[in-house]
């Protein structure tokens, strides 16, 4: 049966382009403003200009980030269910504009308006409820918690509204500004939204748009103004921005790219998974982040599944996006369209078999059909990088272990689908397979209950739900924090051999004990230094203390690798962690006596203040243990029959380094919450006062913690630092010192996109609960992974 035509009307469009002479500025404090220099936004289904455009300048953003800083004090006290209010009328606007924003996202993007009208748009005023909600409850949920200031957003082109409605709606629900910056190929429905904040009353200066290309996007990213950064795009321009604001102490989220993993296994509905396919990479013609671009199959269904796919492939739909029968609408730019076509070609040259449907797409647009590759080898381009369009590679696999292997074989950890008819099965692969998103028998279902984002180059942060109101938000205290900014300590070599003796004078040394010095503590086992060096530490009245080993970049990687090797740890059950935990506890009792002795001996502390030390240690040691079995997921109520599953998962080998003060208890206060979710751990305990940690040993190797949970490494912390940052199989760092040493470890990171946490030089006071213990703690040892498993037949 032939389908006729069935256009979408285009009227309501060209008239609202016409009322603005189809040529748009900033919005800037509540109106639209002139720009300067102009470019064309085009309709990729045509290649016709659709209107002008402007490109931002430093000064146009320098007057947005002005405006919203001036309008931020007056949002931000505003009472929660005042800000709710305003969040409720733009979603109920945009519900009312439904069709005019669907018309114009499907003409300015190229996706076909049934994905317009029945996904995006939806989704966006989805999105503005349930963050008006938020914006409702916030003093309650986030007592302690207040937002940022200025927040810059800049979004790619794929999802133009829907990637708006994912940063602004959470950012004013927390009680931030906003300046965001579209993508240059998809301004249009930002500056229709624009005109919604206006026609509801939104406070001037609390949304504004600036339009223009990358150049607009570094100017708002290097303002001193912006308190926190959103980006959605490419990883390699998040790369850059991770770079470039490295010590700004601008808070940021990544979400990256993705090459994500579609996996059939043998006793799947075919004919689901067909449907599941074309949803999967088909849907906005592969222009999708979390696209289910690599299809693993299980080798014995294989080929039927090939001859089902083709088939369904025949019948696909490409033409004009705004005909209601279209199922792939056009590729978003020229320059978009030909990064596919020489992927494919680079693909067909390394070997792959292509295969693409009879018939051809349309020319008068930037149409490319639907694409299927089999024979792919999983580390050749096809495989590895990623297309973002409508391409899709197909892989097998004999066992679940081997579909494992394969779908976590790759930088990216967006999402992930997998499809078999046995509970059992998906529930046993889903929390294996490195992503912040699991499909059980579904496939890019969105919904703004449930958090969105990416493990490893797929980024960091959340979008939705409750962690991604935490990325607007910071705790109450933290400003308040006394800029400490302790310069670090700076070992000195000394040969390990003739320690004490050479090092210092023999006057200095306090008494002639057995002579001990600690070496490292890797894989559990004490480990001597690489370098064969120690460095001698000194009391704060000058006094030698002793010598403790100096770490290097190989003691670093044998204490990653050990903490790699101790994989059983995050796969224990809570239970036994909290009974490690609790005997920890225990042990440190029954010497508490000589910790007592080291603080006071080492530090300087007197005997009240060590016994508090050591006392607030044990209990906050109990306090983790206690925390382990308890800080749980949740289970979201997204509007599909399903339940979604969110789980806080460890990142896997995390690493820690630790404020010069307060040597047990910082060391600690960080170690536990971290071993408590699950991770292990590589740790650089104060350089300056390091016996407390490496006395510390002797606890662990009596409290059943198996080899490789905790590694200590002492030496210089920068050093050391610098190594554990760059180390791409450490997944986060935690930096707990001086302001220098923060933007080292936020520049060095880039390279796998570590999450890092670090305190810009301000000290935390660590008997104070508030600041040195609880969910932010837990929060930051963790990500979450939202498993999606659909009900009913
Ligand atoms: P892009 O990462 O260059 O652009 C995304 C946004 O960042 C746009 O608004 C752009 O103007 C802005 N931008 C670009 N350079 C910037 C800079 N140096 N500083 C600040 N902002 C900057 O992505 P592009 O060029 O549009 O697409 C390239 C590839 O990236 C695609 O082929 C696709 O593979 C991937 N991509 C991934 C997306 C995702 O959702 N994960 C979205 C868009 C693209
Ligand atoms: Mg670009």
């Amino acid at each position: 049966m032939e389908y006729g035509p069935a256009p979408e009307s285009a009227e309501f469009v060209d008239a609202w382009l016409e009322k603005h002479g189809r040529r748009f500025g900033h919005f800037i404090n509540g109106r639209f403003v002139e720009g300067g220099s102009t470019f064309e936004v085009i309709n990729p289904a045509t290649k016709a200009t659709i209107a002008n455009v402007s490109q931002g300048s430093s000064a146009e953003i320098d007057q947005a980030v002005q405006a919203a800083a001036a309008a931020f004090e007056n949002w931000r006290t505003l009472s929660g269910h005042q800000r709710a209010r305003y969040l409720y009328a733009i979603a109920r606007q945009i519900q009312k504009h439904s069709r005019l924003f669907a018309v114009l996202e499907t003409i300015d993007n190229g996706k076909p308006i049934r994905e317009t009208r029945d996904i995006d748009i939806p989704l966006v005023a989805r999105h503005f409820y349930h963050h008006a909600g938020w914006a409702q409850l916030a003093s309650e949920v986030f007592e302690q918690y207040g937002p940022l200031g200025v927040c810059g957003q800049i979004i790619p082109w794929n999802f133009p509204l829907l990637m708006l409605a994912w940063k602004v709606a959470p950012a004013l629900a927390a009680g931030n500004t906003v300046v965001l910056k579209p993508a240059e190929f998809t301004p249009l429905t930002a500056l229709l939204f624009a005109e919604i904040t206006q026609q509801i009353g939104l406070p001037s200066g609390v949304f504004n748009l600036v339009t223009g290309d990358g150049r607009t996007g570094e100017a708002l990213i290097e303002h001193p103004g912006v308190a926190k950064i959103a980006f959605t795009g490419s990883t390699e321009v998040g790369r850059i921005i991770r770079q470039k604001t490295a010590g700004s102490g601008k808070k940021l989220s990544l979400e990256l790219g993705g090459k994500s993993p579609f996996i059939v296994f043998d006793d799947a509905d075919l004919d689901s998974v067909v449907e599941g396919v074309v949803d999967a990479i088909w849907f906005n013609q592969g222009q999708v982040c979390c696209a289910g671009s690599r299809l693993l199959i299980q080798e014995s269904i294989a080929k039927v599944m090939y001859a089902k796919l083709r088939q369904r492939m025949e019948n696909l739909r490409v033409g004009n996006p705004l005909d209601k029968a279209i199922d792939i609408g056009a590729i978003v730019a020229p320059v978009q369209l030909q990064k596919i076509e020489s992927l494919v070609q680079q693909g067909i040259k390394e070997g792959a078999t292509c295969w693409q449907p009879g018939w051809a797409v349309p020319t008068d647009g930037l149409f490319y059909p639907p694409t299927l590759f089999t024979d792919v080898e999983p580390a050749g381009t096809l495989a590895q990088v990623e297309i973002f369009g409508p391409v899709l590679v197909a892989m097998t696999f004999r066992t679940p272990g081997e579909a494992v292997d394969l779908a976590n074989n790759s930088p990216y950890g967006l999402a992930a689908s997998l499809w078999t008819e046995n509970v059992n099965l998906a529930l046993d692969i889903a929390p294996k397979i490195k992503a912040g998103v699991v499909w059980v028998n579904c496939t890019n279902v969105f919904d703004a209950a449930s958090g969105f984002g990416g493990y490893r180059e797929s980024g960091f942060g959340r979008e939705g739900g409750i962690e991604g109101m935490y990325e607007y938000l910071r705790p109450n205290w933290e400003q308040h924090l006394p800029e400490v900014d302790d310069p670090g300590f700076e070992p000195r070599a000394e040969p390990a051999l003739n320690n004490a003796a050479n090092a210092v004078s023999a006057e200095n040394v306090v008494s002639v004990a057995i002579d001990r010095t600690p070496k490292l503590y890797i894989g559990g086992k004490q480990a001597r230094p690489d370098s064969g060096y120690s460095y001698p530490a000194f009391d704060p009245a000058g006094k030698y203390r002793g010598e403790a080993g100096l770490g290097n970049r190989k003691d670093i990687r044998n204490a990653v690798e050990a903490a790699v090797k101790a994989g059983g740890w995050p796969n224990s059950t809570a239970h036994l962690r909290a009974q490690v935990l609790f005997y920890i506890a225990e042990n440190l009792q029954v010497r508490a006596r000589e910790f007592i002795d080291r603080l006071v001996g080492d530090c300087g502390y007197t005997i009240e203040l060590a016994e508090r030390e050591v006392t607030a240690t044990i209990e906050r040691t109990f306090y983790y243990a206690a925390w382990t079995d308890k800080y749980d997921g949740r289970v979201h109520s997204t509007p599909f029959r399903n339940v979604t599953l969110a789980m806080p998962e460890p990142w896997g080998v995390l690493g820690i380094v630790c404020p010069q003060g307060n040597p047990l208890l910082g060391f600690m206060s960080l170690v536990l919450p971290a071993i408590a979710m699950g991770n292990t751990v590589v740790t650089i305990p104060s350089a300056r006062y390091p016996f407390a940690a490496t006395d510390l040993y002797q606890v662990f190797d009596t409290s059943d913690l198996p080899g490789g949970v905790i590694n200590i490494v002492t030496g210089n912390q920068l050093e050391l630092a610098k190594v554990l940052a760059q180390h791409l199989e450490v997944a986060a760092l935690w930096f707990f010192g001086s302001k220098s040493g923060s933007e080292m470890v936020e520049r060095e990171s880039a390279g796998n996109l570590k999450a890092t946490w670090v305190t810009h030089g301000k000290a935390r006071n660590w008997f104070a609960p508030e600041q040195s213990q609880g969910e932010e703690f837990l929060r930051h040892a963790t990500q979450v992974k939202n498993i999606w498993v659909p009900y009913g037949e």
